[in-house]
């Protein structure tokens, strides 16, 4: 009998895995049956955009965080797919910060090219996982017609992402507010704050991106409240950081030194939880959102239950080629060419990852830390071989040209570690480029 593999989502990182497959079926190798279950109606994860907030039309929690007008935040040229690089997709080389729908487009090009759309049952949310014997069996609803059934499988893979379930403080005063009060999860469109004093509560990259947008579409101002310390670029003369907010009155936001402000709207960009509503205590992940998790061996491997998987649950500076990297290993273990090691060996691997993690001391060692992690993996398996080494010299320069300017950094080209092509510079600089279609975009 074959195998049978269940996969939860299909976003970038559940695509890679039913990628790795399809990869190894073409090379000749006999793989299992693969049911990738995705509770939207497409593909693409995060990147498959929604304007939908709350519950969809099913009563579903919305998966969607991006919003309108998203480019991304660190170059391509980092997050390149080292099998099907941006010139084979677009026939050209593109500019180094492309627009969400352009890397929409990307994402979809390879697997459609991989064709494996068929393996994918869209519309059906996973429910319930237990574990039966050495089986998994696997409740989802086909939301549409509201049915719900069960499945047997052998392995299951869990790539539902983490950056969807919101982490709402309160602060005392938000209940008679007059304004809105909204998390980053649920913003869509920086035009809502046009003319508006915004006040940003957090101050990693939603916080930066999000008073970006919305100072590139015409808020009067950005107060961005810090409760570690403030991001310390050079911003505009309308945006000033504040230490954290103590409490709001009326219209008034008060900050720990005392100083205070008038607001419109508060938007809490203060991350994400790792949420697994479908999965029981003891196959549940339960990590902070750090490059080297709580529990999984390698990265991918749940300790205490090996053979199951977590793809995509570090916090990242690879993205979409570290989930290939770890997509291919799974793939391997699951095929029988990589031996998983005995409990202790695995407990002991974590810990030392946690370690090598904690004695990190910025983020130039958190990118190598990353970057080391990706070229292991790789190191394991026929994914194709890139330069990891040259993708962390570009989050290098990133970091530079956005020390040099926060408003001005993706106006910058950088080189493909895939093909060895240098970006054209965009027609348009970003704070100018009000239209961020497709279209517009490729009009290089
Ligand atoms: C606002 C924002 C902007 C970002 N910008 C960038 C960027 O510019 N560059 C970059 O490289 N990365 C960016 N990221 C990081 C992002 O995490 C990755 O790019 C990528 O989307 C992660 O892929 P994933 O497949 O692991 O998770 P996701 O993209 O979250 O996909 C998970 C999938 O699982 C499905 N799912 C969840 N629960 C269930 C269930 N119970 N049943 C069935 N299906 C389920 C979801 O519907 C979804 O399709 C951004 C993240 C956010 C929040
Ligand atoms: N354009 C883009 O590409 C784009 C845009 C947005 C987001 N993203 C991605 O989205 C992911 C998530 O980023 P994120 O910024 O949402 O989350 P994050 O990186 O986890 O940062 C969370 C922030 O919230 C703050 N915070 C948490 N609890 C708080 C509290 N109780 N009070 C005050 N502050 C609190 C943290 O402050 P401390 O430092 O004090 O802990 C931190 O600044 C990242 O992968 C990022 O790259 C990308």
């Amino acid at each position: 009998m074959t195998k049978r593999i269940a996969i939860i989502g299909a976003g970038p990182s559940g695509l890679a895995q039913l990628r790795a497959f399809q990869s190894a079926a073409e090379k000749g190798a006999e793989v299992p049956e693969v049911v990738c279950f995705e509770k939207q109606e497409n593909w693409g994860g995060l990147w498959n955009y929604t304007w939908r907030t709350g519950l969809d039309q099913y009563g579903e929690p919305v998966h969607g965080s991006m919003y309108r007008y998203l480019w991304s935040n660190g170059p391509k040229e980092g997050l390149e797919f080292a099998d099907y690089s941006f010139e084979e997709h677009f026939g050209k080389q593109i500019a180094s910060y492309p627009p969400r729908a352009v890397l929409f487009d990307y994402i979809e090009g390879r697997v459609q090219k991989a064709g494996v759309r068929d393996l994918i049952r869209f519309d059906t949310a996973v429910r319930w996982v237990e574990k039966a014997g050495d089986q998994f069996n696997v409740t989802v609803c086909h939301l549409p017609d509201d049915r719900t059934y069960t499945e047997s499988f052998d392995h299951v893979i869990v790539a539902s992402g983490h950056f969807s379930t919101p982490n709402v403080p309160q602060f005392d005063g938000f209940e008679t507010f007059k304004g809105r009060v909204l998390h980053a999860h649920d913003f869509r469109d920086a035009m809502e704050f046009k003319d508006k004093d915004l006040l940003i509560v957090g101050t990693s990259y939603s916080a930066e991106d999000i008073g970006s947008q919305c100072w590139k579409y015409g808020a009067k101002s950005i107060t961005v409240s810090h409760r570690t310390a403030p991001m310390g670029f050079d911003w505009p003369d309308n945006w000033a950081e504040v230490p954290l907010l103590t409490h709001v009155d009326g219209n008034t936001a008060h900050f720990k030194d005392g100083s205070s402000r008038d607001i419109d709207a508060v938007i809490l960009c203060t991350g994400y939880k790792h949420h697994f509503p479908f999965l029981p205590d003891e196959l549940r992940l339960k990590t902070a959102n750090r490059l080297a998790t709580q529990d999984l061996y390698k990265g991918v491997t749940y300790v205490n239950e090996p053979a199951l998987f977590y793809l995509g649950m570090q916090d990242q500076w690879f993205t979409f080629n570290m989930f290939d990297a770890q997509a291919w290993w799974v793939r391997d273990v699951i095929l029988g060419r990589i031996e998983q090691p005995d409990t202790a060996t695995m407990v002991a691997d974590v810990a030392d990852r946690i370690a090598r993690e904690d004695a990190g001391k910025d983020d130039y060692d958190a990118i190598w830390y990353q970057g080391d992690y990706v070229k292991e993996l790789i190191a394991e398996t026929d994914y194709p071989s890139f330069d990891v080494e040259a993708a962390c010299q570009v989050f290098k320069e990133w970091k530079g040209h956005k020390k040099a300017g926060i408003m001005t950094f993706r106006n910058n080209s950088y080189t493909s570690v895939i093909t060895g092509t240098l970006a054209p510079a965009h027609h348009t600089p970003w704070k100018d480029a009000l239209d961020d279609s497709l279209e517009v975009y490729l009009k290089n």
